[in-house]
């Protein structure tokens, strides 16, 4: 399951060799953790067009040094950006620089809420989505570029720190929308999850083990749900993580009955992981392929989610998180099943999103992860793994702890103004927008 290829070009013969055929030069990415769990440089503040936004409080306490010799992050603040004329700030802002920004670096570019009154501000605003994922397409040596619409800077500060952080390495080519309002700032920033409760589906192995892992060193106390014959590995999972194990196939019929006695003192977080594949064309896909990837990957998720709602499981300050794929979203030969299974999760959040908010005070956001390197990926033929792998920006896999920091950012107390987004996990495929 290694990436050897990555391997290779890090050295200075394969990278020699690489270059001279011309072939894609993944670079090694630079991910969270606790010794580095800062980006190496500095942070640098552009502005493009007259800006109202209160941002630099809220850059101040990312802890990056604000400096331009060897920046590790360019924000450039192009909310003010109001007609065509004044994308040329973007370009005077961003070309002298695009080249110092250090590998693994970040290219954050903000945006203003789209004025459906204004055509001339949606003309440019929407220019800076086609901006973002071209400059995600070129930029190279593992650096990222993505578009943040935001109105106000305190109520993001969850997502500027996610997004200017070694957390969001394999999350590049994206365009969220953080909405305004009152946000709860944690008591510590280092363990947001603290005294919150979460249960992750799907949690003894793969991604679903590292979103627990992630969360519980988050400070959430975890429940670590899985099918009744993966119980052995739920509870290896659960004792290194100190959270709990809970045997049960999310299919069931008391499927939320069963998760709601298991907690008894309420809900804060709920990640519907859970999911399988079972590829065949659809020429030759008989219904018993059909119906098991719709019931897990899409069906489940309705039910428990209406039936957790319902029964008040789920605290006011709650998150739903949900999990779609890039095969949802772009789709995929083979996979019609779960391309439905997972384009549904898109529709459930849209939907839910406001109304779950609005009465509930629970957000609803969902992941979609592309090419991420799990017992899943391994199992896909040698020639097609190593096209998914490469198909994408950062030309490399993701690993499951990229999906499992963009959980912990949507599952964050102070998030709770990101709602009905589907967030891409995916090194910027090719694949989809
Ligand atoms: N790996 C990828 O590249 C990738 C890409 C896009 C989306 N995803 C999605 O991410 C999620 C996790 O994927 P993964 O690669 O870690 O898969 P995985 O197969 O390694 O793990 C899935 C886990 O879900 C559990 N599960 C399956 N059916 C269940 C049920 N009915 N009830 C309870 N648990 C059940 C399995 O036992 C397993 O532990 C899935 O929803 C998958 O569709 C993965």
């Amino acid at each position: 399951m290694a990436d050897r290829y990555l391997s290779f070009t890090g050295t200075a013969p394969g990278r020699f060799l690489t270059r001279r055929l011309g072939l894609p030069q993944p670079a090694e990415l630079h991910r969270w953790s606790a010794e580095q769990p800062r980006l190496r440089g500095e942070l640098l503040h552009l502005t493009a067009g007259r800006s109202t936004l209160a941002l630099s409080p809220v850059l101040a306490r990312t802890g990056l040094t604000p400096g331009s010799a060897r920046p590790a992050a360019v924000v450039l603040d192009a909310t003010g950006v109001a007609d065509v004329g004044a994308l040329d700030g973007v370009h005077a802002a961003l070309h002298p620089v695009v080249r110092s920004v250090v590998p693994s670096g970040r290219v954050l570019v903000l945006g203003a809420p789209l004025d459906p009154e204004d055509h001339h501000q949606c003309a440019a605003q929407q220019a800076l989505e086609g901006f973002t994922r071209s400059l995600g397409k070129e930029i190279g040596r593992g650096r990222t570029v993505n578009l943040l619409r935001l109105g106000d800077a305190a109520a993001a500060e969850s997502t500027l720190r996610f997004l200017l952080s070694p957390r969001s390495a394999y999350v590049s080519g994206q365009v969220i929308e953080v909405g305004s309002g009152t946000v709860t700032a944690p008591a510590d920033w280092d363990e947001p999850l603290a005294g919150r409760t979460a249960l992750v589906t799907g949690a003894a192995r793969g991604i679903g083990e590292a979103v627990a892992g992630t969360l519980a060193r988050d400070g959430a106390r975890v429940v670590v749900l899985d099918v009744p014959a993966a119980e052995a590995d739920a509870r290896r999972v659960a004792e290194r993580i100190g959270g709990t194990a809970l045997a049960l196939d999310v299919t069931a019929a008391d499927a939320g009955e069963r998760i709601a006695a298991a907690l008894p003192g309420g809900l804060d977080v709920l990640v519907h992981n859970a999911g399988i594949t079972r590829d065949r064309r659809l020429v030759n896909m008989p219904a018993d392929r059909w119906g098991p990837v719709l019931e897990v990957n899409l069906g489940s998720v309705l039910r428990t989610t209406d039936d957790l709602l319902a029964r008040g499981v789920l605290r006011p300050g709650g998150r739903i998180v949900a999990t779609a794929s890039i095969a949802g979203l772009a789709g995929n030969a083979g996979q019609t099943n779960y391309g439905a299974g997972k384009a549904g999760i898109v529709g459930l959040v849209r939907s839910l999103a406001p109304r779950a908010l609005a009465g509930h005070g629970v957000t609803v956001n969902a992941v979609a992860p592309g090419f991420i390197e799990t017992r899943m990926t391994a199992a896909v033929p040698l020639l097609i793994r190593e096209a998914g792998r490469r198909m994408n920006s950062l030309a490399q896999g993701g690993l499951p702890a990229d999906v499992a920091e963009t959980t912990a950012w949507l599952a964050h107390p102070a998030s709770g103004t990101v709602n009905g987004q589907v967030v891409r996990v995916c090194g910027q495929s090719l694949l989809g927008a």
